[in-house]
This record gives C-alpha cells, structure tokens and sequence, in this order.
C-alpha cells in the first residue's frame, strides 16, 4: 500500500498545516490580518501522531509543518520532535514567517528540525514592511543567520515577486545570495478566493523571471524523480541558488509530489478548488488507523491530473494561510 496515484505519481511528502493563525498581514495572503471568525480547534498532538503514523505507513518519509505561523503554537517544539521519532519519518521541515526564528531556530533544530524555509519577500526594511505589514525585517535577517549557523541542511528563503512592489529587489536578491548559501525562490503570486483584484493588479509571470536569469548565465539543474514543482538554476560564481514555482505553467502538476492536510484535519490533494476530505473522526483512536489508511487511498484514486483541468488559469486556493501553502 503506498501513496502513488494512477499517473503514477509518488506521494512521501506531507504538508501539515498545525494551525491557520498568523501575526503577519501580508498583503497577498491575510491583508486585513487573522480572523478568529470562530474559535477553532486545531488538531492536538495526539490527533498528530495518529495522522502522521498512518502517512508513515503508507511511505509518506518526509513532513513539512505548516500554518499560517506553524511556531505559533507553543507545543511546535513537542511536533517536530514527535514526527522526527516516527518510524518511517525521515525529514521534519517547516515553513516560517521568520517571527520566531532569531530566538528559536537552534532549540527546533534540536528537536529534529532539519531544514526550514523563510518567507521573505523584500530585502528593503520598508518594502518588507508594507508587504508584510510587520516592521521586523532586521529580525527575520538576524533568524536566517541563526539557521545557517545552527546547521540546518538546507535554508530557504521564499519571496513572492510582484509588478510594481517589489520586483525591483531582483537585483539585490541576486547580490545577496552571491556568499549566501540558500536556495532562493521565487513563487508567482496566486490567485485565492479572495485576492482576485489584487492578483490581477500584480501578477508577475515567473517565465519573466526565468528569462533574466538565463540572460545572465544561471543554468537550469536537471530534475530528478520526486524533486517537487520548483525549478531551481545555478550560477558558478554564486553559493545560492535560485528555485522559480511557478504554478501557471503548463508542466507544474507533472511533479506533484506533495499531499496536504489542513489544521483540522482535512486532506487536500490539491491547493487548488478542492474541498478536501474529513479525516479528524479517525485521529481520535490508534485503532482506527486502518480506515484512516484506506480513507486517504481511496481519496488519492481522485487526485487529478493538472489543476488547470478544474479551473482554467485564473482559478483561485482558499488563501494559503488555512491550507498551508
Ligand atoms: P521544499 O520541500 O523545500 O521543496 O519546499 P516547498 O516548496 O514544498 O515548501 P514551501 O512551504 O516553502 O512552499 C512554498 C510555496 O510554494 C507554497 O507555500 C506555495 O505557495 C507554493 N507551492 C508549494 N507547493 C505547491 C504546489 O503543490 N502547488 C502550488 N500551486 N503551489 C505550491
Ligand atoms: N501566492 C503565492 N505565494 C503565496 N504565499 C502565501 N500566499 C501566496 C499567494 N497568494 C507564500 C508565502 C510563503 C509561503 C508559505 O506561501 O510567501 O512563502
Ligand atoms: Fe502569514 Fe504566511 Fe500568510 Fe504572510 S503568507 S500572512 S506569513 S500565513
């Protein structure tokens, strides 16, 4: 019993969104901030280990914590270590606003964390600082230095580039990574149900991006099986690397490695316009493990192809922070 769907593509690759809170509003994303609309229960560590037992059995050997701002909840430590101690569990990664980073990046490590991934989406404190509505860059800065220094085996920075807002930062992105040793990448903005009008206001392709880093001789790295939707370019005279996902070109789906599972338990097989099917009724018991096991198979015979098969190129995800990017 393994998770691969019938265009016989692999899934050992869980996103696990632990909560859909976050102290950032960043304007593509929770612009107006975090609504508590109602008070919501995320899922608790024991609801976690019975998911994430269930995944490992079915060869899913890697899961990366997402929010909103994963490192919100106060028991984030205890996750990273109780997935990094699952059988079968080979990498526990995240995904940060960087809030916490400067103060904690050490102590995750320690608790398993292997590599992270940072949003940042401008090098100029004040562009930062309008984008993300968080006057905190020198902060976030500092956090990265403390991953690079803690030892993590991979940092990386993810920045959405946008007409008009920030893609002027291009060039310094590219300066910066020159003695940086971070893969850097740059995700095309996306249209969620609520962003539409500012989506078509800055909507930059990632294909414009692409064209300026092979006019400047970054050459493109060959993919292997399993390697996820981001294309990522070298340059021999940089110790970073730059990553383009760009979910509006045509291929992006054929390298769909990745399942989600959303802060109350919900499977997603896709970001894009799926409900997701209910799986917190069997988290509550170990022995339900094996209906839970043949409840996320049978739900991967639905998976997709391409999510332009559902929506067309303008269709909208839920905004990120409740699914978990
Ligand atoms: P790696 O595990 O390091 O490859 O990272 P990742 O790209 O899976 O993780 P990260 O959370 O840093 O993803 C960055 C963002 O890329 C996500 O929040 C989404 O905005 C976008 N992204 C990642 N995977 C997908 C995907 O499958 N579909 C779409 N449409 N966007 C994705
Ligand atoms: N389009 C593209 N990327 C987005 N993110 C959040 N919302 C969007 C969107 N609408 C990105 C953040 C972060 C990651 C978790 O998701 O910039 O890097
Ligand atoms: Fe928070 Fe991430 Fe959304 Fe920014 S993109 S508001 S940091 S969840």
């Amino acid at each position: 019993m393994q998770l691969i769907d019938k265009y016989h593509r692999k899934f050992e690759y869980l996103r696990l969104s632990i909560t859909d809170e976050c102290n950032f509003k960043c304007n593509y994303c929770l612009p107006d901030g975090y609504q508590r609309t109602h008070q919501k229960q995320f899922l608790s560590q024991n609801e976690i280990q019975n998911l994430i037992n269930a995944f490992a059995e079915l060869g899913t050997s890697k899961v990366r914590i997402t929010g909103g701002e994963p490192s919100l909840r106060k028991d984030f430590p205890n996750i990273i270590e109780q997935i990094a101690t699952t059988d079968g569990i080979k990498k526990v990664v995240t995904t940060t606003n960087g809030f916490n980073l400067s103060k904690h990046a050490e102590h995750w490590f320690e608790a398993g964390l292997s590599a992270i991934n940072v949003s940042i989406d401008s090098l100029d404190a004040n562009t930062f600082n309008l984008i993300t509505g968080k006057n905190i860059f020198h902060k976030v800065m500092e956090g990265v230095d403390a991953c690079i220094t803690a030892g993590f085996e991979q940092v990386k920075v993810n920045s959405v580039l946008m007409k008009g807002l920030n893609d002027n930062d291009l060039s310094t992105f590219l300066a910066w990574i020159k003695q940086q040793p971070i893969q850097l990448r740059f995700i095309e903005l996306m249209q969620t149900d609520d962003n539409a009008e500012f989506f078509n206001r800055y909507h930059l392709s990632g294909q414009s991006i692409k064209d300026v880093l092979l006019s400047q001789q970054w050459v493109q790295k060959n993919r292997h099986a399993n390697d996820g939707p981001a294309e990522v370019f070298f340059h021999p005279d940089y110790l970073g690397e730059i990553g383009l996902i760009m979910p509006y070109s045509k291929d992006f789906c054929d390298n769909c490695n990745r399942l989600r599972v959303s802060a109350v338990g919900r499977l997603h097989l896709c970001l894009f316009g799926e409900d997701g099917v209910d799986l917190r009724h069997l988290l509550q018991n170990s022995a339900d493990k094996a209906e839970l096991k043949s409840t996320i198979l049978a739900a991967l015979k639905e998976k997709k192809s391409s999510h332009f098969l559902d929506l067309g190129l303008t269709g909208g995800t839920p905004h990120l922070a409740s699914i978990g990017g």
